[in-house]
């Protein structure tokens, strides 16, 4: 089978090999693998800039889906034939306080024809779904979900996302199936465009409108009551003017820098929820498979590379042209 291991952070260092198809032992399935997505994370991965440490060679991509081809002696809850896609952390379930072990970064990935994943990290996939569309769901969908979930968002709410990247994407469909009002920020006017397709009520372009935050409180009336924070640094200031009282930042990532300065009266006075945020537990996940199957939620895929191009895709996602999803088609 044909597959990418990433063996050193330098250029040059993920490449294309070739291995014997892979067998099931015990508690593992084998996936015939039909789609990947690629994350921000496997960028920073492959570049040694998320865990320098980590323990190399190794596959990348905690996203992907296909068929069950193969399933160990004890598997009871998957069968040869079953559609499944991967999820991100393999050993966190909700009545676990600690996880280890993520898919394509502690754990082998699946940028892989065959990939063999623990049973504790594969879901089925809702019916509707095509493999393309389920390949995006592990590592954005999840976050957007538990990101909602954290703040208890509900028809009427308002909500802020920054960016039209994957988990603002994920999440502006979210809240418009719960009836929540969104508003959303992005670089490009014609970004914005198509998120107004998507159901955003109200749109910012936050390079011309450096306080975006205080616009996205007025358009709110009196706040949003969610900010999913990609940002960080240079960013968590003008989500924390957003919120309205007893709102919530849920904080994901850190693109414009890991040191903010906070004012820390103004946290005080807004009654501000914080959530640090790391995807979800499997349950997360499949409570928002179910979520998606009831509202019939399509992902939006914006480009789509073949297997061989598999490292163009994710050196690709640095450059943030992208709309939602970045995917890689297996059989293309
Ligand atoms: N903690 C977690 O569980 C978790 C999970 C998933 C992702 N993340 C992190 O969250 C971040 C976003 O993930 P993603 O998958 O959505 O990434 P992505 O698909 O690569 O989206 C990147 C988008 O972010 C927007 N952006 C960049 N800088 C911005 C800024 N200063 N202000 C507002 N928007 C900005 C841009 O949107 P425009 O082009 O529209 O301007 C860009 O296209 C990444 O840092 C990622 O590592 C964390």
């Amino acid at each position: 089978m044909k597959l990418f291991e990433l063996q050193s952070f330098e250029e040059g260092g993920l490449v294309a090999t070739e291995r014997g198809t892979p067998s099931p032992c015990l508690g593992e399935v084998v996936i015939k693998v039909e789609a990947a997505s690629i994350n921000f994370r496997d960028f920073m991965i492959a570049k040694g800039l998320y865990n320098p440490m980590l323990s190399l060679p190794m596959i990348p991509l905690s996203d992907g889906a296909g068929e069950v081809i193969a399933v160990g002696n004890d598997v009871k809850d998957f069968k040869v034939g079953d559609r499944v896609s991967s999820v991100f952390w393999q050993d966190w379930n909700s009545e676990q306080a600690t996880r280890m072990s993520s898919t394509g970064c502690e754990a082998a990935g699946v940028l892989s024809e065959y990939a063999v994943l623990p049973q504790t990290a594969v879901l089925k996939i809702p019916d509707y779904m095509s493999y393309e569309e389920a390949a995006t769901l592990p590592c954005a969908a999840v976050t957007a979900w538990t990101c909602i979930m954290a703040a208890n968002i509900k028809a009427g709410d308002n909500v802020l996302f920054l960016g039209t990247g994957g988990v603002s994407i994920f999440g502006l469909q979210i809240a418009k199936a719960m009836g929540a009002n969104v508003i959303i920020t992005s670089s490009s006017d014609q970004k914005l465009e198509r998120a107004i397709e998507l159901g955003a009520d109200t749109t910012i372009n936050y390079k011309e409108n450096a306080d975006w935050g205080k616009q996205a409180f007025e358009a709110a009336g009196m706040g949003v009551n969610l900010v999913i924070e990609i940002g960080g640094g240079a960013t968590f200031d003008q989500s924390m003017e957003a919120i309205a009282i007893g709102g919530h930042i849920s904080l994901i990532g850190a693109l414009t820098g890991v040191q903010a300065e906070l004012n820390l009266l103004q946290m005080v006075f807004k009654n501000a929820h914080t959530h640090g945020i790391t995807v979800g537990t499997r349950e997360d996940h499949q409570a928002m498979n179910e979520f998606f199957d009831k509202h019939q939620i399509h992902p939006v895929i914006d480009k789509e590379y073949s297997f061989d191009e598999g490292i163009d895709a994710i050196m690709g996602i640095a450059s943030g042209q992208h709309f939602g999803k970045t995917i890689i088609k297996y059989n293309s």
